[in-house]
């Protein structure tokens, strides 16, 4: 007689089928809807279906405290530049430390044109974008004055979900150059006591107008959300659209009598002068013109990035 009966077909699927079940949902559909949208891959497990992920309002932490401000960086940058990028995305990933998460979300995404894209270096940029998620690909043309910036500001909206009447994604985007090296910390700082809306923020040129400057150094600055909507959704922005890509952007703006708020943080952002200790400010906010890896070494030490132990025995 047979006392332990040999379970049937059904159960014997049933228990193959049910762990598989559990690893798609707790794994693939994440997954699935990361590459479908990165950018909002982290509050994806809170939605509904992949595919359908919406831009979501700022994550809450792990402490389920929902961060005061949200800022997307855009790092604008070039297909063939991987190993800078490798670089870029380790130094902001050090920066990202439970003050700073506490304080604000900051997203880090690169910014790159599809066109033109030699073959190796869509490859590798599309292994980047697979393995790190923080790769925004527009439909233009790599140069900065042929309306790249147009593109970021006005492609972001519709790339991110931004639907009508919905939450804004973040409260700030920013354009930053992938020679300069931004500190989260003292940015967000900034950006808590400044305006929500109608807001740019740079470094202002011509100096002597403090005040309002006519636009922003290219090197870094932010607008408020409702700025980007107004450049996607302005026809007279998509005309103006190519330029001097600083000066342009402070040309819309200008032209729509737009940003009314504007934050001047000069001389809080610079290029960098020396590794001498005297030629980095103690409030920065930004070092520019750093090409040479030599430049980003020296930076990185004086910023306290790169403690390294020696083990002895
Ligand atoms: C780097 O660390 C040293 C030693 O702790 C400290 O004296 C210095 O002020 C730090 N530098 C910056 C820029 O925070």
């Amino acid at each position: 007689m047979l006392y332990i009966q040999r379970p049937s077909n059904y159960i014997v699927s049933l228990i193959i089928l049910l762990p598989l079940t559990l690893l798609c949902i707790t794994f693939l559909l994440p997954l699935s809807a990361y590459l479908s949208n990165p950018l909002v891959a982290g509050s994806s497990c809170v939605g509904g279906t992949a595919g359908n992920v919406r831009a979501a309002p700022a994550a809450d932490d792990d402490a389920g405290h929902r961060p005061e401000i949200s800022v997307l960086v855009g790092v604008h940058t070039t297909a063939r530049k991987h190993s800078r990028r490798h670089l870029i995305r380790m130094e902001y990933a050090l920066q990202q430390t439970p003050a700073l998460r506490g304080a604000a979300r900051v997203d880090v995404r690169f910014a790159l044109c599809a066109r033109p894209m030699p073959p190796e270096h869509r490859a590798f940029v599309a292994l980047e974008a697979r393995a790190h998620g923080d790769v925004l690909l527009f439909d233009c043309a790599e140069s900065a004055d042929q309306g790249k910036t147009y593109t970021y500001f006005a492609g972001l909206p519709s790339m991110l979900g931004a639907g009508a009447g919905g939450s804004r994604p973040y409260d700030y985007v920013m354009k930053v150059d992938d020679d300069t090296f931004l500190r989260l910390d003292a940015l967000v700082e900034t950006l808590r006591a400044a305006p929500r809306e109608d807001m740019y923020c740079g470094v202002g040129l011509p100096f002597h107008d403090r005040a309002f400057p006519p636009f922003m150094l290219g090197m870094g600055y932010l607008l408020s959300w409702d700025l980007v909507e107004w450049i996607a959704s302005s026809d007279m922005v998509r005309r103006e659209a190519t330029g001097a890509e600083d000066v342009t952007t402070g040309k819309w703006l200008n032209m729509g009598n737009k940003a009314k708020n504007r934050v001047n943080v000069f001389p809080r952002m610079y290029d960098y002068k020396s590794a001498k200790a005297e030629d980095f400010l103690e409030n920065t906010i930004g070092v520019h013109q750093l090409k040479q890896d030599i430049r980003w070494a020296h930076t990185l030490e004086h910023f306290n990035l790169t403690t390294l132990e020696l083990f002895n025995f």
